[in-house]
């Protein structure tokens, strides 16, 4: 039902990784109900940016922060194959695993080094796990390690508060040093389209060089 944002509160409320870890999976049984109860769009928005920088031939994709699979089955759905998701949450990822639309699903603190080469990936995605208490900023320096020269990396930040969690800082320092190009940002607008008002996201597209 509308309203019902008990799931939100919690792991807005998380102040690190391990709290948002338990707060994740506590909700992850409830999250799509209360999250799509709620009008959340994030990710079929985000899959739609995705399609219109990416081709669904340019290799693997890394859903990062999947979390129950919302991004990655719009993304199937959409016809890309080779997605893999990547979360702290264990719980998250048993309900990501449901959906069969992953070649890989592993669990992993994006604030640590990924285990995967360099330029291993066609495209990243981080829809929703750049907020508060979720991925540090330190995260988008191994974005850009994993993603091949010219692939994309899209996400969302929440605008009213990426300045002061050092987002907009280090995605700023990433362009300034040419590590990476801005393609495309989006309107600012509300995730949610049935409740929390005040709440809002928008979408970054880049080009890795
Ligand atoms: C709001 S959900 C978004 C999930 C999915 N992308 C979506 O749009 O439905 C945020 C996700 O980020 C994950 N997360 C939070 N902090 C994380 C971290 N440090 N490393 C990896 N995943 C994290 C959570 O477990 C959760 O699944």
């Amino acid at each position: 039902m509308a309203g019902d944002t008990e799931g939100l509160e919690a792991v807005y409320a998380a102040s690190n990784s391990a709290g948002a870890r338990a707060a994740y999976d506590k909700w992850a049984i409830s999250y799509d109900a209360e999250n799509i109860g709620n009008g959340y769009r994030l990710p079929g928005i985000g899959a739609a940016f995705f399609a219109r920088h990416v081709q669904r031939d340019e290799g693997r994709f890394l859903d990062a922060g999947c979390g129950t699979g919302l991004v990655g089955e719009a993304l199937s759905i959409l016809g890309y194959k080779g997605i893999v998701g990547a979360d702290i949450s264990p719980q998250m990822l048993e309900s990501a695993k449901r959906l069969k639309v992953y070649e890989r699903l592993f669990e992993h603190d994006l604030g640590q080094p990924f285990p995967e080469e360099d330029n291993s990936f066609g495209a990243v995605t981080c829809f929703g796990s750049l907020g508060p208490g979720h991925a540090p900023s330190s995260c988008l320096q191994e974005f850009i390690r994993i993603t091949r020269p010219k692939g994309r990396i899209i996400l969302n930040v929440r605008p009213e508060t990426f300045v002061e969690q050092g987002l907009k800082a280090k995605m700023d320092e990433l362009t300034a040093s040419g590590q990476w190009q801005l393609v495309e940002c989006s309107p600012i607008f509300r995730p949610f389209l049935l409740t929390e008002p005040r709440l809002h996201a928008q979408i970054f597209v880049y080009s890795v060089a």
